[in-house]
């Protein structure tokens, strides 16, 4: 097992692609699929519009009582139920990396509420967090969100109450990648 995962635009993959949103910046080149690969890529698949590189990594932010209360109710990936998936690549700004550990948390938690706002969209979400800043990668974070058809509406409203937080002021690019599983 690795813990490096590749996210692949194209024509091939599980998931179908209903719709590509840039909330911030730039951008990302059509692609009709999206295949999920437990690797590091070297080359490019044939036929892809992008390859986005990440790897899943130990925790930064939550305090303990955080995390016994996501095990508790945070589901699996890869439920049945679960057709509908968000691919959310993020970026933050330098301004955002040249804060020391402890302000970042106390913007993420303290004053933007993550944990606590996310916790009340579990069990219905699914989630895994993807890192990438330090692969030189063009986002800092691949966040990755499963749920039933009948929860799309509950996640939306989830991104609009992070959007609006104070830990937003720090995305500078951001583009929604809509699937459904084909
Ligand atoms: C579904 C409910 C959600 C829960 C329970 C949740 C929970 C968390 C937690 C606990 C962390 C911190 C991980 C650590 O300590 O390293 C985190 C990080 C993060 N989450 Fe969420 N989250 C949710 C939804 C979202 C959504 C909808 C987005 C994007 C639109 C998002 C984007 C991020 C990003 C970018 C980070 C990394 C922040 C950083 O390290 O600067 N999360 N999330």
């Amino acid at each position: 097992m690795t813990n490096r995962y590749a996210f692949v635009g194209g024509e091939q993959g599980p998931w179908q692609v209903t719709e590509v949103r840039p909330i911030f910046g730039e951008g990302l080149v059509p692609a009709s699929r999206v295949n999920v690969v437990n690797e590091a890529l070297v080359e490019a698949p044939v036929g892809s519009a992008w390859v986005l590189q990440s790897f899943v990594s130990n925790i930064r932010y939550s305090k303990r009582d955080e995390l016994t209360m996501l095990r508790a109710v945070q589901p699996s990936l890869n439920r049945l139920e679960a057709v509908c998936a968000v691919l959310i690549p993020i970026k933050k700004s330098a301004q955002w990396w040249d804060l020391a550990q402890d302000e970042r948390r106390a913007i993420f938690e303290d004053q933007s509420h993550h944990t606590a706002v996310g916790l009340e969209y579990l069990p219905e979400v699914a989630r895994r967090l993807h890192h990438c800043r330090d692969l030189g990668e063009p986002f800092d974070f691949l966040t990755w969100f499963e749920f039933a058809p009948e929860h799309v509406n509950a996640f939306d409203d989830l991104l609009n109450r992070m959007r609006d937080s104070k830990e937003w002021e720090y995305v500078e690019r951001e583009v929604e990648v809509r699937l459904a599983r084909a």
